[in-house]
């Protein structure tokens, strides 16, 4: 009896939060305010997976909440997707100091709890965002130039679609005709296409 409610426990992202928000694996443990676990709907089609929390989702303890996820809210709602619609993780829980980009111990030590969201969400489509979160899913990917705005086939089932970064096309205002936001333009159009061809949500994992 006792094995069977560790086994649907254990089955949950619920059951998932409080390891992540209690964990001490690393030393961002020590620097950080809050562990940003990850959000969103649980039966979404779509992940998103960024880098690491910046300073506002450190405070907040959700991902996403500063200035680049306002970015990424406006990319995503051009093609009419909200948040409700997502889950959004990062490969590391625990801001790096002053935005540093992660150790790759500190991606290694925590990727098992983004090994553990993509396999409860069970998405059909993962969009990682920047270099850092596509090659840890895809470590023979080439750089985020080359690889965005392609679909990689993985692991039976799942696509992983990389995108620039958000806080990269905070950077570069431009929308010219191949500066990074004109590219994400029409990245983001291929995942609005990729929504409308595939099941919508049912709240089922067998839709
Ligand atoms: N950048 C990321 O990669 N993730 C966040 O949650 C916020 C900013």
């Amino acid at each position: 009896m006792e094995r069977t409610l560790q086994v649907s426990y254990a089955l949950t992202l619920d059951a998932v939060q409080p390891r992540v928000s209690g964990c001490t694996k690393c030393l961002l443990s020590e620097t950080r305010t809050n562990a940003v676990f990850g959000e969103g709907d649980q039966y979404a089609r779509v992940m998103l997976v960024g880098e690491a929390p910046g300073e506002a989702e450190d405070h907040t303890g959700r991902p996403f909440v500063g200035p680049a996820g306002q970015k990424l809210d406006e990319v995503f709602a051009a093609v009419g997707i909200t948040r409700a619609e997502l889950y959004i993780a990062n490969v590391v829980k625990c801001r790096p100091p002053g935005n540093r980009v992660p150790s790759r111990s500190e991606m290694e030590m925590c990727l098992p709890y983004l090994e553990a969201q993509i396999a409860l969400v069970n998405p059909g489509l993962i969009i990682t965002l920047g270099n850092i979160p596509t090659q840890a899913l895809l470590p023979s990917a080439e750089g985020i130039t080359q690889v965005r705005g392609t679909f990689f086939p993985w692991r039976g089932g799942i696509e992983i679609f990389p995108m620039f970064h958000p806080s990269y096309l905070l950077r570069y205002q431009s929308r010219s005709k191949g500066s990074p936001k004109y590219l994400t333009w029409l990245d983001i159009q291929k995942v609005r296409t990729w929504l409308d061809e595939h099941a919508t949500n049912t709240g089922s994992k067998d839709a």
